[in-house]
C-alpha cells in the first residue's frame, strides 16, 4: 500500500494482506477522494521500486490517500474499515490531531537531538511509561526504533546481566526481523534469518489448547501443565545454568491470538526463578491497552524482568520502540555500561508523539472505552463460531481478537496448513477487504484488532461484513475442501 499524506501511518508488511481484487484496476482515481493524488502513477512506482515485506515484491497493491479515524481511504476513493489497525499498530485510530500537533511543535523547536543529551519529550516519556509499568517493578528505559531492535537490546541485556548465552523462545511467536529478533522468532519467517548464525537460540512450544487438542473444562490446566513440564524438561536437557532468558509474547499476536491457558504466565515466571533465569515479556503487540489493560501482563498478575513495546506507544505515528528494565536490572546498568545504542534512540519528535499518545489513552479513558466495546466485538465473534462451520474457533481478549478457519469442525482441520502456498486466505482476506473491511492474516487465522477507538456503533455498522464473507466460505469454499480431502482418502 502506498501512503501519500503525512497524517497516514505506513503500511509495510503486505504478509497476508489484501490484493485488489481479479480484474479491479488497482489505479483508479477518484477526483473526489484521492486528494489530487495520481493513484495509478503511485502504484506503478511502488510496484516497480519497493522490496515487499516477507513478499514477492512487483504484485498488485492499493494505493491510500487518506486515513481517519479507523477509516481508510484507496484509489477507488472508497472508505474502508481499518479492523487490524494496520499492524495492530494504530491504536487510537488515524489522523489524530493531537499527536500530529506535538509533533509538527517540536519539529518547529528541534526534531532530534544525541542520545547522550536530556531532552524534554524524552525524560518525560520515561518517568511516564515506568510509571505506567509501575514504580515498584521497572526503573529504566532503553528506547528504540521499533519491535526488532527492542528485543534485540532485551536479548543483549538479558545475556550481559545473566553472563549466559542460551535464549528460549516460542516456536508460536513473531519477534521481529533484525538477527537476534528473527532467531527469537519461532515462526517459519525466522528461516531466512538463521543462514547458520545463531547459536544459543532454543525453541519450545507455547500451549495453543486448540490446536493440541485440548477442549472442555480441565483443558486449559491439562495444556499447562504439560506445556510446563515440556519446557522444564527441556530447560534441564539444555542445562538451566546456561540460559539467560525466556521471550514469550504474554498473549501470542501475529501467530493468531493465542491467550496463554490459566496458569501458563505464572508457571513460567516460577521457572525463570527457579532456574535464576530472566522473564521478557515482548508486548510489541499487546501493549499500550490492546487487551484491555496498559501491558496485557497486568491483566495476568505476572511481572517480566524485561518488557518490550513498540506500535502503540505514539500510535505508530513515527518509528518508536524500546525495553523497559526491572529495578535490578537498572541498578547493573548503573555500574556497567550498556552494551547497545542507537543513533535515534530517544528520537524527539517519537518521544513527541508518545507524549500527547499517551495524553489522549488517559484523557479519552481507552482503557475504559475498551471495558464497554470489547463486548460487542466478543459475542460478536462468539457467535460467529456457533453459526459457521468454517469457524474453528475465536479467540478475543479486549480489542485482540482472531478467528480460525478449518475445513472440518470435528477433526478441527485448519483451512490452510502450516506454511501452505494455498492462496484461499488471501482470496478471504480480498473478498472482506472489497467489502470494506481491512485485515491481514496468518495461516489459518483472519485478525479483527480494531483501533481501540471504534465506536459500538462503527462495530455494529462493520462487522456484517464478516459474517458474510465467513458464509461465502461455508457455501463456495467448504464442499470443494471436503471433497478434495475424500478424494485424497480414496
Ligand atoms: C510481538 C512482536 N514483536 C516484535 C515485532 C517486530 O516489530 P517491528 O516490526 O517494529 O520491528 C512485532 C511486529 O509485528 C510483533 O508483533
Amino acid at each position: 500500500m502506498t501512503v501519500t499524506s503525512a497524517r497516514i501511518t505506513p503500511v509495510s508488511d503486505a504478509c497476508g494482506q489484501a490484493d485488489p481484487a481479479p480484474g479491479a484496476d488497482p489505479g483508479r482515481t477518484s477526483e473526489i477522494d484521492t486528494l489530487g493524488i495520481d493513484t495509478q502513477e503511485i502504484a506503478a512506482q511502488h510496484r516497480d521500486h519497493v522490496l515487499q515485506s516477507w513478499s514477492v515484491s512487483g504484485g498488485p497493491v492499493h494505493t491510500i490517500t487518506r486515513a481517519e479515524g479507523i477509516w481508510l481511504w484507496d484509489e477507488t476513493g472508497r472508505r474502508i474499515a481499518d479492523m487490524s489497525s494496520l499492524m495492530v499498530c494504530a491504536n487510537l485510530g488515524h489522523g489524530h490531531p493531537r499527536i500530529a500537533e506535538a509533533i509538527a511543535e517540536q519539529a518547529r523547536r528541534f526534531c532530534f537531538m544525541s542520545p547522550a543529551f536530556a531532552t524534554e519529550p524524552k525524560s518525560r516519556l520515561a518517568a511516564r511509561l515506568v510509571a505506567l509499568a509501575g514504580r515498584e517493578h521497572f526503573a529504566r528505559v532503553m528506547f528504540t526504533n521499533g519491535g526488532a531492535e527492542s528485543n534485540e537490546h532485551a536479548l543483549r541485556i538479558a545475556r550481559t546481566v545473566t553472563g549466559r548465552t542460551k535464549v528460549f523462545s516460542s516456536y508460536r511467536s513473531y519477534h521481529g526481523a533484525t538477527a537476534g529478533a528473527a532467531q527469537a522468532t519461532g515462526d517459519w519467517r525466522r528461516l531466512g534469518a538463521e543462514q547458520g548464525a545463531g547459536a544459543g537460540f532454543v525453541k519450545f512450544l507455547s500451549p495453543h489448547p486448540y490446536q493440541d487438542g485440548w477442549s472442555g473444562e480441565a483443558a486449559d490446566a491439562a495444556a499447562t501443565e504439560r506445556a510446563l513440564a515440556d519446557l522444564e524438561r527441556q530447560l534441564r536437557f539444555e542445562g538451566p545454568e546456561t540460559v539467560a532468558a525466556i521471550i514469550v509474547e504474554p498473549v501470542v499476536g501475529a501467530n493468531g491470538v493465542i491467550i496463554p491457558p490459566e496458569g501458563y504466565l505464572p508457571g513460567l515466571r516460577r521457572l525463570c526463578d527457579r532456574y535464576g533465569i530472566l522473564l521478557i515479556f515482548d508486548e510489541v503487540m499487546t501493549g499500550f491497552g490492546r487487551t484491555g489493560t496498559m501491558f496485557a501482563w497486568q491483566g495476568f498478575g505476572v511481572v517480566p524482568d524485561l518488557m518490550t513495546f513498540a506500535k502503540g506507544v505514539d500510535n505508530a505515528a513515527v518509528p518508536l520502540g524500546g525495553v523497559l528494565v526491572s529495578r535490578e536490572i537498572a541498578r547493573f546498568f548503573e555500574e556497567h555500561p550498556l552494551p547497545g545504542g542507537l543513533t535515534y534512540s530517544g528520537h524527539t519528535l517519537a518521544c513527541a508523539a508518545a507524549n500527547a499518545a499517551l495524553d489522549a489513552y488517559e484523557q479519552y479513558g481507552v482503557l475504559e472505552h475498551v471495558a464497554q466495546t470489547a463486548p460487542v466485538l466478543a459475542d460478536f465473534l462468539d457467535r460467529m463460531a456457533r453459526e459457521h462451520e468454517c469457524v474453528g474457533q475465536v479467540r478475543h481478549l479486549g480489542m485482540f481478537a482472531a478467528v480460525e478457519l478449518v475445513s472440518d469442525r470435528e477433526a478441527r482441520t485448519p483451512l490452510v496448513g502450516y506454511r501452505s502456498s494455498d492462496p484461499v486466505m488471501k482470496r478471504i482476506i480480498g473478498r472482506l477487504y472489497d467489502r470494506g473491511f481491512s485485515t491481514f492474516g496468518r495461516e489459518n487465522t483472519l485478525h479483527v484488532s480494531p483501533p481501540l477507538t471504534i465506536t459500538t456503533q462503527e462495530l455494529e455498522q462493520v462487522l456484517p461484513i464478516l459474517d458474510e464473507v465467513l458464509g461465502w466460505v461455508d457455501r463456495e469454499m467448504l464442499p470443494a475442501r471436503r471433497a478434495a480431502a475424500k478424494d485424497m482418502e480414496d
